[in-house]
């Protein structure tokens, strides 16, 4: 099938890419024309593990294009995505819909003979109407048919998660697309990946309820664990306590310093907003957003403490600044409102991160930025580890203490145990554990 991408972002690019390597003919177009460029070229914008060599043996199979040729593009298609971002509007939060509006116009003017019309980019519940009317304005002849296909792929994981997802869901209302969605996931599907087909309306509100309901699941861990602290329970052992349990689930209890990226911050501040447009206040939701919100803060307070409560002159050296590992994205990552915390209170901050110091430096100032986690410990009061990138999972530990000037090391992401630590003479902080004791679902993990 010939399927083009309107947006070439993590997800069109993404998705176009796995697409083609599922042997469709793919186009992925976008305004930038350096993008497109540099894509043509073989260069990826954005770092994903995997993505470079897909893109690059699909382009070289003829099956993946790039171009910012639109009208041309679309004309040819059977199958148009709309892949462009939906940021969040500035002073209310809602999502931005500006240039998934546009893109539906621009695509009801180029669009020749039957084309199912798909909205990938994560829209509130209700534009997919929107879309429809829009392109029905512009071009009344067009036979058209607009489809929710919400995408739920991680960052840092995305190929996997495209090509072996948990389920695909499409919001559809017409038969003749439904065939041709069919068609589009056929790989998958023939990989027993569920097809689940529901209103369009459905699908929309289904992708923002199931990023809220794991931000929601994130941010309860997180609570229990400010109470471990308080009462000497450790935090991993009630989440593999409670993980066990399968109306549970495992995944997403990992307590830490609250959630960032691209996708939380931004839909769960979406869906509050639908929530109060439709009369119908999300009042989990909008408690989760803002325990969140004091979270970041929170922890740059915690490291605060761990330095004897005064941090004024003192170097605190920061490992990772993505929201999280296997990504060079930023987007409301923890380590942003934690420097500014620290600063703020008169620290001087050091800083590395294997692939998010590009766009670290032109969000965050005052920083000092290192080559590696060594340099980071020099001289420094206290090492803070932010993002857990494999680079920082062993870390030889008398090297780096040897050269800090107090030897404190608050570990964000409970990566570390604090029997080796107190060993390597270390003193440790970590969350929603008692000083001192392992839990016993590390020592598990360790042994397995
Ligand atoms: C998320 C959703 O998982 C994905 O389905 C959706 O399409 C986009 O948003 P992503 O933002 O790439 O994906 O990252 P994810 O791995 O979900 O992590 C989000 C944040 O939650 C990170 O800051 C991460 O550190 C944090 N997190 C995750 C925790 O603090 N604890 C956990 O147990 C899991």
């Amino acid at each position: 099938m010939r399927l083009t991408m309107i947006g070439s972002g993590y997800v069109g690019l993404v998705s176009g890419a796995c697409f083609a390597d599922f042997g469709h003919e793919v186009t992925c177009v976008d305004l930038s024309e350096a993008k497109i460029a540099a894509l043509q070229d073989g260069q990826i914008p954005i770092f994903e593990p995997g993505l470079e060599t897909l893109v690059s043996e699909n382009a070289e199979a003829g099956r993946l294009r790039f171009t910012t040729d639109l009208a041309a593009a679309v004309a040819d298609a059977d199958v148009v995505f709309i892949a462009v971002g939906t940021p969040s509007r500035r002073g209310d939060g809602h999502a931005d819909l500006s240039y998934v509006y546009a893109a539906a116009a621009d695509i009801a003017r180029a669009v020749t003979g039957f084309t199912v019309i798909v909205t990938k980019s994560t829209v509130p519940v209700g534009t997919g109407d929107e879309v429809e009317r829009i392109m029905r304005d512009v071009n009344p002849d067009a036979d058209v048919v607009v489809v929710s296909n919400p995408e739920f792929l991680r960052e840092g994981a995305a190929i996997d998660d495209f090509k072996r997802p948990d389920r695909i869901v499409i919001g559809i209302e017409d038969e003749r697309a439904r065939e041709v969605m069919t068609e589009v996931y056929r790989p998958l599907y023939l990989n027993q990946a569920p097809l689940m087909f529901t209103g369009r309306r459905t699908a929309e509100l289904t992708k923002y309820a199931g990023n809220a309901f794991l931000a929601l699941k994130i941010t309860f861990i997180n609570e229990m664990a400010d109470l471990c602290e308080k009462t000497g329970a450790n935090v991993q052992d009630v989440a593999r306590g409670i993980g066990l349990d399968k109306r549970i689930g495992p995944k997403f209890l990992n307590a830490g310093p609250g959630y960032g990226g691209s996708c939380f911050p931004k839909d769960t501040l979406a869906l509050v907003k639908t929530g109060q447009d439709h009369d119908t206040p999300l009042r989990l939701v909008e408690t989760t957003v803002s325990i969140n919100d004091q979270r970041k803060r929170s922890m740059g307070r915690k490291v605060i403490a761990a330095c004897g409560g005064d941090v004024r002159g003192k170097a605190i050296g920061i490992l990772g600044l993505t929201f999280k590992p296997n990504t060079d994205d930023m987007r409301d990552a923890p380590s942003i409102a934690i420097i500014q915390t620290l600063r703020d209170a008169g620290a001087k901050v050091r800083a590395f991160d294997p692939e998010g110091m590009a766009m670290a430096r032109g969000m965050i100032d005052g920083v000092e930025y290192c080559q590696d986690a060594y340099e980071v410990a020099q001289g420094a009061a206290c090492v803070v580890l932010v993002t857990e990138w494999n680079a920082f999972r062993s870390l030889d530990l008398p090297r780096l203490k040897a050269s800090m000037a107090v030897p404190t090391f608050v570990d964000l992401r409970n990566v570390y145990r604090a029997r080796e630590m107190e060993a390597a003479g270390l003193t440790y902080v970590s969350i929603g554990r008692p000083a001192g004791v392992d839990s016993d679902a590390a020592a598990a993990e360790a042994a397995e």
